[in-house]
């Protein structure tokens, strides 16, 4: 099939890399030209695990292309949306321009029956919109639009494309149903697809985010509990895991939840359900949690280190998660923002995410060449990114580089017992400090 994806980022590319290894014909387009000029180069745009070689794959044979010109859309049996729906700087609602532009700008050059495939998280009720545009540009124009949510964790976007839990497909007509499990036509046996109506399939992609997210809040409170009554939320979280009904995943307690999605998506859920007159409690409280959480763990650090003046912090990891080099939202920037509120000499270290970092936090911080670096001279060493690689490091040697070995495990990455033996004072979540 012919495919074209508008937008090359952290859903698009993937997307386009990942149907193009499905012998898909796929272009993508981007208005940035830069980005575009790239691509077309065999320079890959961002990180993401694995993608690289893909990608190198599927451009030497021809099946993916990039181009700036809408004039891609041109005989593609499917159009897929990737742009991005930022939160309104004012309103705090998804910004829908960059969907409505693309609609518009896309619409003239739909030649034959064409499926639009809304793959950007948008309010309920935007396919009926992106239609109306859609119609008003090109009246002759034979095409339906459906949803199409994705799911895709970032870093782990490749694996997620290809192993996907279920593909939910929001279409209101039987051809365009039939079109895309034409594209998904590989996954059959081993995937569920879901039919549903649009605004079904446009209300799942909120509905699970806001539901991970309040997941992720509620191991978190649990984990404030922990710390008072003595109990240790690794174990308590596998105890509930072990429940099928409750499930084992998104049951890691840390500093709060970040990134591009959760923050985004649970404040343009509760939003559009006030709109609707619907009150989302437990999303509200979510929402409120966890952005006082970071706050929170910023105060933590620094009560390790009360008794120094002008203490001097390492942190290991800038990336809003392990496995990307995106620091959107990420409570690493947002702990490191508020301790520098009150003047903190910070220096750290991740293994991707060191350049997008600097483009927010500037020079205010220093930025560690090589992660030995963190330890130097620290009066504590604060674990905010949760990269498995910080698991193999020999903090025996590194602490020998610090001038008091304490520690914030704020991802519980570090055997406790074993950094006590080494003289450390080390605090991690959801656990009795000592
Ligand atoms: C999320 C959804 O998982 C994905 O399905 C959706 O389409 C896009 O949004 P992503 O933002 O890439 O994906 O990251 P995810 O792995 O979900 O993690 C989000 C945040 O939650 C990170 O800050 C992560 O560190 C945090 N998290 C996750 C926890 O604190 N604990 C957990 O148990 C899981």
């Amino acid at each position: 099939m012919k495919i074209a994806i508008v937008g090359t980022g952290y859903v698009g590319l993937p997307s386009g890399v990942g149907f193009a290894t499905l012998k898909h014909n796929v272009v993508c387009i981007d208005k940035d030209q830069e980005k575009i000029r790239a691509l077309q180069s065999g320079n890959v745009t961002l990180y993401e695990n694995g993608m690289e070689e893909l990608f190198g794959q599927v451009v030497k044979k021809g099946n993916l292309k990039f181009t700036t010109s809408f004039e891609g859309v041109k005989d593609a049996d499917v159009v897929i949306l990737a742009v991005g729906t930022p939160p309104h700087p004012k309103t705090k609602e998804a910004d829908m321009r960059y969907i409505y532009a693309a609609a518009e700008e896309l619409a003239p050059f739909l030649s034959g029956y064409t499926v639009i495939a809304d793959k950007s998280t948008v309010p309920v009720g935007t396919g009926d919109e992106v239609e109306k545009i859609i119609r008003q540009k090109n009246p002759n124009a034979d095409f339906d639009v459906v949803s199409l949510p994705e799911f895709l964790r970032e870093g782990y976007a490749i694996h997620d494309f290809f192993n996907p839990d279920r593909i939910v497909v929001g279409a209101d007509s039987k051809r365009a149903c039939d079109v895309i499990k034409e594209l998904y036509k590989s996954f059959e046996e081993k995937t569920q697809i879901l039919f549903v109506s649009r605004k079904s399939a446009e209300t799942v992609k909120y509905a699970s985010n806001a539901f991970l997210a309040m997941k992720i809040h509620y191991i978190n409170e649990m984990a404030d509990f922990c710390e008072k009554s003595g109990a240790d939320i690794g174990q308590v979280a596998k105890g509930m895991g072990l429940d099928k009904r409750i499930g084992n995943k998104f049951l890691n307690a840390g500093p709060g939840y970040g990134g591009s999605c959760f923050p985004k998506d649970t404040t343009a859920m509760a939003l559009m359900a006030q709109k609707y007159g619907v009150k989302m409690g437990l999303i509200e409280t979510t929402i409120a949690g966890n952005k006082a959480r970071k706050i929170k763990m910023a105060e933590r650090i620094f009560d390790i280190v009360k008794d120094i003046k002008n203490p001097k912090i390492g942190v290991l990891g800038l990336a809003f998660k392990n496995g990307t080099d995106d620091v959107r939202e990420s409570p690493a920037v947002e702990i490191i923002s508020a301790m520098l509120e009150k003047g903190a000499d910070i220096t750290a270290f991740d293994y991707q995410a060191t350049d997008n970092a600097k483009k927010v936090l500037l020079d205010k911080i220093k930025y560690a060449h090589a992660l030995e670096d963190v330890f130097d001279d620290a009066d504590v060493v604060a674990v905010l990114t949760e990269w498995e690689e910080f698991k193999a490091l020999n903090i025996e040697k590194l602490a020998s580089k610090m001038r008091h070995k304490r520690m914030v495990d704020l991802r519980n990455l570090f055997d406790g017992q074993y950094l006590r033996t080494l003289g450390f004072v080390y605090d991690a979540i959801g656990c009795v400090k000592n």
